[in-house]
């Protein structure tokens, strides 16, 4: 009997593994030309983090986390997502002294036990990005800017961009009023999650799925039209920066992300094609948290996106994947006597920065050659006693089948100007 792969988990083989350089590189690439630096923060943290951070009453905390004790005791918890890490990182490292605003980005996996589905995972990877620091709601439209110049140069097409402001602690609270007076004689039509929702996160209604409450929720007020003011000139700003640069959104009243961080803008984006589980990235301003985690007010907006969730998408659109990297060099022996020999070629080879291998299995020439066509080398050297006793080896094109005898002395040389012409 095997052992399973755990649920909602999976492996990334080898030959998937360029689709996740080749997506993780365009990342890095794009963040880069936007100034943002990377951080590497534990996969766990003190459970009392993600408690604080995202909210004591979101289905995150409530029911996704992977919560353990460490041998002392001490409530651990597999990070489910980046935010909360990363402003934790920013305080402990009293980092608000690099600069007023700082711009950090995150790539690597987050643990949610969710019901697994198709794009939905129990581990999942993310890339984040989280500007500490600034109110300035240039700085939202930027957020979005940036993700949007990742897909771009993924090829990504079909996205949605749905965007909301979901007020700030003084408006909010009125809000809240009088959404629960709305929902009140209402609550009896409302899922079972809906009614404990309506007590400890009253918000989380609107943004429900289930046919009942989506109905009863149809003339709910909206909290974009119970902004204050300064939280409504923000929303008309980012708003404004986003139809200066020609992108297209969708004002969506009822989005409400599934973190209680959120203050002003929060925005999704949905890719066309990916089921149920259509968000390919999500974010926000966040202007509490920095403080609600232990430090001074400071303003704060960034965004995550799933990248199996990008993966399935680009493969679902059948944009082309960039044509993966061919080993430069096979190194093939004639019999086991010239083993040694040939060995040696192949470390020379490779010191000299080209990729090259061989097969140690004692196979014939002839599996050898198979070996090197499977693995679509470019170039394959056979090194052969009659060769070598007049200090040659054979150098064959892979492609054209062509070959020809090299001086061992000259092979380097030979073998940069075949690889070069390519
Ligand atoms: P989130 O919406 O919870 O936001 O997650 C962001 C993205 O991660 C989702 O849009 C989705 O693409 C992916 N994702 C989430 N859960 C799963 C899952 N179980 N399986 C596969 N993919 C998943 C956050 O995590 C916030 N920290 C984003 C943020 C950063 N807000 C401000 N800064």
């Amino acid at each position: 009997m095997f052992i399973k792969v755990p649920k909602g988990t999976q492996d990334i083989l080898p030959e998937d593994i360029s689709k996740w350089y080749y997506v993780e590189g365009v990342i890095k690439e794009i963040l880069n030309k936007y100034g943002y630096k990377e951080i590497r923060t534990p996969f766990f943290e003190y459970t009392d983090l993600f408690v604080r951070g995202i909210g004591e009453s979101t289905d995150i905390v409530t029911k996704e986390m992977f919560t353990f004790p460490d041998r002392k005791g001490r409530s651990l918890t597999l990070r489910p997502e980046g935010t909360a890490p990363v402003v934790r990182a920013y305080l402990e490292n009293s980092m608000e002294r690099i600069s007023k605003a700082i711009k950090l980005f995150y790539l690597g996996p987050m643990f949610r036990c969710e019901k697994p589905q198709a794009g939905r995972f129990r581990q999942f990877n993310q890339f984040g990005i989280e500007v500490i620091g600034t109110k300035s709601s240039a700085a939202d439209a930027e957020v979005i800017l940036t993700v949007l110049d990742v897909y771009k140069k993924l090829g990504l097409k079909s996205l949605e961009i749905l965007i909301n402001s979901v007020g700030c602690k003084k408006c909010r609270v009125d809000y809240i009023q009088k959404l629960k007076k709305y929902l009140k004689d209402k609550k009896g039509f409302l899922c079972s999650e809906c009614k404990e929702r309506y007590d400890k996160n009253p918000l989380r209604v609107l943004d429900c799925k289930k046919d009942s409450c989506k109905k009863n929720i149809e003339q709910a007020p909206l909290i974009i039209e119970n902004l204050c003011q300064e939280c409504e000139s923000h929303f008309s700003e980012v708003k404004s920066y986003l139809d200066n640069q020609k992108i297209v959104f969708h004002e969506d009243p009822r989005l409400v992300r599934g973190l209680d961080y959120y203050t002003k803008t929060a925005f999704e984006i949905i890719s066309g094609g990916l089921g149920a589980q259509n968000a390919i990235g999500g974010g926000g301003r966040y202007d509490d948290l920095v403080e609600e985690l232990g430090g001074k007010p400071t303003p704060a907006v960034g965004f995550a996106a799933g990248i199996e969730r990008m993966i399935i998408a680009i493969d679902q659109q059948k944009v082309e994947w960039p044509v993966e990297k061919r080993l430069d060099i096979f190194v093939a022996k004639v019999n086991e006597k010239n083993k040694d020999t040939a060995f040696r070629l192949l470390q020379k080879i490779r010191n000299t920065g080209l990729s090259a291998d061989m097969d140690y299995s004692g196979g014939s020439l002839k599996s050898q050659m198979r070996i090197a066509n499977k693995i679509r080398a470019r170039y394959t050297i056979i090194v052969g006693e009659e060769e070598l006793s007049k200090n040659m080896v054979i150098l064959r094109n892979m492609q054209t089948k062509e070959q020809k005898e090299v001086q061992i002395d000259n092979l380097i040389d030979e073998l940069s100007s075949c690889i070069d012409s390519m």
